[in-house]
């Protein structure tokens, strides 16, 4: 593995050992775990209902495996990380809800998360902050943490509460506020820009742009005759970053059960042959945004190495006390789980030293 793949990848395990500390990871009480988790880089993907969020993931990933179509669909934050695996082995999902539990048909991923969100929402429209945690094994992939979410939107539907509108928002910014979050921001290329959802929030959280990556989505919809380089040039909205343009599969094609990989293979033809995009095709399509952020996510990374080993040290430390309260050796779960987590943060304490030379 190269430098690069395991720094993420060590920061992926130390997020999952956080979370599946119950207790100490997940948000609850405040304990040096959550600040560890707070300060690790994640990618939130943002923006408004049907922008294209839920599929520029799935185009990320190489799988079909979300909940996707018209409405409010994704109605709880879904954590989704990548590790990736050596060249040659199978792909595999696991929720951290079914900890025993290996997922090979994504067809049961995708019920799974549906039957996972009923069971917090009730089968209503209802939202619900409580994430659910999906990990993806797989050589396919690069090394991420992603969080889809519900998308942004103006008025409640029917049988909606009124509040949702706003609920939907401070969902999205108790992510998209903390600065180590970096906005995936979603706007679909056949709406005005101008009236961009994501655009919006982005300006408001994040008003240099140095955390915010523009996706512009449905290039394929556009009218006929007009075409999107003004954003994806950065003369519409300027950020740090370069815009990346993105054709997914339309309606008709997920109707169809068109293969991921073909229209992975259908968005690089379609870059590659365009007339308006043919001198950017380099630096368009999924691909390439997956990369894209796996290198910024390493520079990020690297750059917070000394802060994450302060962290780390200081979760050892609580660790050891929780562990001295148990009474070594301990023989109960709990006390067993803890030693593990122990274990792996001096482990990783020693990688990371490692990366600071
Ligand atoms: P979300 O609500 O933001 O998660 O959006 P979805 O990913 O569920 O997509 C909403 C709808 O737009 C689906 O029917 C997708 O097939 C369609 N869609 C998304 N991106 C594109 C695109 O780039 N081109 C076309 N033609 N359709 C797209
Ligand atoms: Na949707
Ligand atoms: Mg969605």
């Amino acid at each position: 593995m190269t430098t690069m793949e395991s720094l993420i990848g060590l920061v992926n395990r130390i997020q999952r050992a956080c979370t599946v500390l119950g207790d100490y990871g997940g948000g609850t009480g405040d304990n040096a775990f959550n600040s560890l988790w707070e300060a690790l880089p994640t990618v939130a993907v943002v923006g408004g209902q049907s922008s294209g969020k839920s599929s520029v993931l799935e185009s990320i990933v190489g799988r079909d495996f979300l909940p996707r179509g018209s409405g409010i669909v994704t109605r709880r934050p879904l954590v989704l990380q990548l590790h990736k695996t050596e060249e040659g082995t199978e792909e595999y999902a696991e929720f951290l809800h079914l900890p025993k539990k290996q997922f090979t048909d994504f067809a049961l991923v995708r019920k799974e998360i549906q039957d996972e969100t009923d069971r917090i929402t009730g089968k209503s429209k209802q939202i619900s902050p409580v994430p659910i945690h999906l990990s993806i094994f797989s050589p396919n992939v690069v090394n991420l943490t992603l969080v889809d979410l519900p998308g942004l939107t103006k008025v409640a539907v029917e049988g909606q509460p009124e509040t949702i509108v706003e609920d939907i928002e401070s969902m999205v910014r108790t992510y998209v506020d903390k600065p180590n979050c970096i906005i995936l921001a979603i706007s679909p290329a056949n709406q005005d820009i101008a009236t961009s959802d994501a655009i919006k929030l982005a300006k408001e959280v994040d008003p240099t742009g140095e955390r915010t990556f523009g996706v512009l989505t449905k290039l394929d919809l556009m009218d006929k005759g007009t075409n999107a380089l003004e954003v994806l040039e950065g003369r519409s909205y300027r950020l740090q970053h370069p815009w990346v343009g993105i054709v997914n599969r339309s309606q008709a094609d997920i109707n169809r059960n068109a293969d991921m990989m073909l229209a992975r293979r259908k968005e690089r033809e379609y870059f590659d042959t365009s007339p308006d995009y043919g001198h950017l095709a380099s630096k368009m399509g999924s691909e390439y945004l997956a990369k894209l952020l796996s290198k910024h996510l390493e520079s990020v990374i690297r750059s917070r190495i000394p802060s994450i080993l302060s962290l780390i040290n200081k979760s050892i430390e609580e660790l050891e006390r929780e562990l001295d309260k148990m009474g070594r050796p301990v023989a109960v779960d709990a006390g067993a789980q803890l030693y593990t987590i122990l274990e792996m943060c001096r482990a990783f304490d020693k990688v990371f030293k490692e990366h600071l030379d």
